[in-house]
């Protein structure tokens, strides 16, 4: 390679790994494998080897990524936080070793620990008390998110049994498999993009703005290093075993090996097994046990010499990639789906690919013909992440993404926000139309037992269903024809839907389908906006004041009910006799905090959902957001400092737990 192809290599490079960066530590969404991002970087670091003039100090060689975020507040590491080296062979891991060797000699033992797939977290313990909890951000600096970490069940507030007075503890946070199953179950109905993996969904979570919403995600947590000036033991093992009566999380897989080779069997061991934990592990962390023998290894500018990643290789095969399909989601998303010459993969035969989104195949230039990468990662399904362009035809073209929906031929749009694209025909398109009856019958929903999803198709294909409201003007004889149809099962059909009039005010807004409007969010927004009217008339600030509603629900509110085929619909669900209008169940009390808002923020002697219930039942009402119009913020140990410095700013008198029981009593 001659200095002007390494030039334009070199330029390429850093675009395309910078978009990467974007991708995983902004957006918290890779379109890669770490195996495709660690490839790209080290042939940037041989490109700047070669030709040192082309090294720029910014390179993405010379610095780790950030996942900092401008909403929290920036906390500096008193120790910077370190990335690891990543290897994939015995040769490099045997390399690793004689590195060592020749530093420190033959006389020390490894730590092996699994890698966790998730975030890294720094805990600062003072006086047996959780401080503060940061984010590795950019090594230096990261995000201060205690008040999110602290909702994480086995992260110990408080710790026992002599412990160092000063000392930092960091780790790994995760979202088991189960967390992640439910959480993108829940995300399905309401019609929000689904998290990659359970790494992406824990990114996305740690990040929130509301710490209750954190704490439902259930959260989960191993740590894997104690730093401080007056630790217990001078071994790393040691260390974490005293962790450990202190009442932290330590992974109980974690093993001294006295040798290279014993390393191998950890390894090997663990490259199957790993297969049956409930969460991710995505390779092995390798450490020398002795402090002082870290110590003399030092660190790099990036990684410390006394520590190596083994990452675990993703299961891989190359098959030729015949045809994408576009599928269209219940709320109108485009998912392009790869169909693949099947092949075996990590046990199953493997036809069908997600591509995600436009982005990811112009990113990797995917073409129809290509032969591709398919890996089976952390994720259920298996993702393309690469080419094989040595085989590309020579008179293949570039993948042209579609413009049009696929099954109505509406123009798709796509927001600046979103990666996907979207048919917006939401009446008028099949699998919306059906997608979006089928959320309606379903058991969180209306939970019309007597339809399934085969009957749906059946009766939207015979023309006797096209919305919701038809199904509430259905007769028994018009089901008797249908092939399949039993008079029994049709009486059971019509029985089902007239019970379902008598269904909630909350469930029937959930199951009406407006996009981002949960089960959880219909029934806040119940709370304050007792009835569809109220709703309807609402604008976009009094949305706002709801408690856990932001401007995207808002907007999606405001959408749905401006849109006339909408409209049109409620009337006739109305007419049909469903439940509209909430029934009083918070038992009133006085009327003393009647015209007031309250934020309530942070921790305090009685659950934060028992004071928001009080300030209900006194006549109060409860807002997620601080604004000019706010009474009060209720603020309890921890609360956000952006909500203190937000009521500072517009004069939102702050008070605490005493003073608002003073109010209630007075
Ligand atoms: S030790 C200086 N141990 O992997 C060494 N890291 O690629 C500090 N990780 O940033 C890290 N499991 O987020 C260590 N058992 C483990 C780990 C682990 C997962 C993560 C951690 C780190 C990244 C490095």
């Amino acid at each position: 390679m001659n200095f002007n192809d390494a030039k334009i290599r070199c330029e390429d490079l850093l675009k395309i790994i910078e978009q990467h960066n974007k991708n995983y530590y902004v957006d918290a969404n890779p379109v890669i494998s770490d195996f495709e991002y660690d490839l790209l970087v080290m042939e940037l670091d041989a490109i700047e080897k070669k030709f040192p003039q082309l090294q720029t100090l910014d390179s993405p060689t010379q610095r780790i990524g950030s996942d900092i975020n401008n909403e929290f507040v920036q906390i500096r590491h008193k120790y910077p936080m370190l990335s690891l080296g990543n290897t994939y062979s015995e040769n490099d891991l045997k390399d690793f070793d004689q590195r060592v060797r020749k530093i420190i000699g033959d006389n020390f033992e490894y730590v092996c620990e699994l890698k966790f797939d998730g975030v890294s977290i720094s805990l600062i313990y003072k006086n047996g008390i959780l401080q503060q909890a940061v984010t590795r951000g950019d090594g230096e600096k990261g995000d201060d998110v205690t008040t999110n970490i602290r909702t994480i069940r086995n992260i110990p507030l408080k710790i026992h049994n002599n412990f160092p007075e000063e000392f930092e503890i960091r780790g790994e946070i995760f979202m088991p498999h189960s967390s992640f199953e439910r959480l993108n179950k829940e995300r399905t109905d309401t019609g929000e993009t689904l998290f990659a993996n359970p790494r992406n969904a824990t990114a996305g979570t740690i990040k929130l703005q509301n710490s209750s919403q954190v704490a439902k995600r259930e959260l989960d947590c191993f740590l894997y290093y104690l730093l401080g000036e007056t630790l217990p033991h001078t071994t790393h093992y040691d260390n974490l075993q005293e962790a450990v009566k202190w009442g932290f999380p330590i992974s109980e897989n974690i093993k001294k090996c006295q040798s290279i080779n014993e390393v191998f069997e950890y390894i090997n061991y663990w490259d199957t097994e790993r297969k049956k934990l409930p969460y991710d592990t995505d390779g092995v962390v390798i450490k020398v046990n002795n402090l002082e023998q870290q110590e003399e290894l030092g660190v790099t500018a990036k990684s410390p010499r006394w520590a190596i990643a083994y990452k675990f290789k993703a299961e891989q095969a190359v098959t030729e990639l015949l045809s994408v399909d576009f599928q269209v989601g219940r709320t109108g998303a485009i998912t392009p789906v790869a169909n693949l010459n099947p092949v075996q993969l990590a046990g199953t035969t493997v036809k069908r690919a997600s591509l995600h989104n436009q982005e990811q195949i112009n990113i990797l230039d995917i073409r129809i013909g290509d032969m591709v990468i398919v890996e089976k990662g952390g994720e259920i399904i298996p993702k393309i992440v690469g080419v094989d362009k040595s085989h590309r035809n020579s008179d293949s073209k570039p993948f042209e993404y579609i413009t049009h929906c696929p099954e109505c031929g509406t123009k798709l749009e796509r927001e600046e926000s979103e990666a996907k694209h979207f048919c917006s025909n939401e009446n008028g398109c099949h699998p919306q139309i059906v997608g979006k009856i089928e959320h309606f019958i379903s058991r969180k929903a209306m939970a019309i037992d007597g339809l399934g999803i085969e009957t749906i198709e059946l009766l939207y294909k015979n023309n006797l269903i096209n919305n919701i409201a038809d199904l509430y003007d259905l007769k028994k004889e018009q089901l008797l024809p249908l092939e399949r149809i039993a008079e029994k099962s049709a009486e059971n059909i019509i029985k089902s839907i007239d019970d379902s009039r008598n269904i909630e005010f909350s469930r029937v807004l959930f199951a009406i389908g407006i996009r981002f409007v949960g089960e959880t969010t219909a029934k806040k927004i119940v709370e304050v906006l007792n009835s569809v009217d109220k709703i309807m008339a609402a604008n976009e600030d009094e949305l706002l004041q709801i408690d856990e509603i932001g401007e995207r629900i808002a907007q999606s509110i405001i959408n749905y009910f401006s849109n006339q085929k909408n409209q049109e619909i409620i009337q006739r669900l109305r007419r049909a006799g469903l439940q509209f209008e909430a029934k009083e169940t918070n038992e009133k009390i006085s009327d003393k905090l009647k015209g007031m808002s309250f934020v309530v923020s942070g921790t305090f002697t009685s659950p934060r959902e028992e004071l928001k219930k009080i300030i209900e039942q006194h006549g109060g009402k409860n807002v997620s957001a601080i604004s000019a119009s706010t009474t009060y913020l209720l603020s309890g140990e921890k609360s956000g400092q952006m909500k203190i410095d937000k009521a500072n700013k517009l004069n939102v008198k702050i008070i605490d737990e005493n003073q608002f029981n003073e109010i209630i009593n007075k």
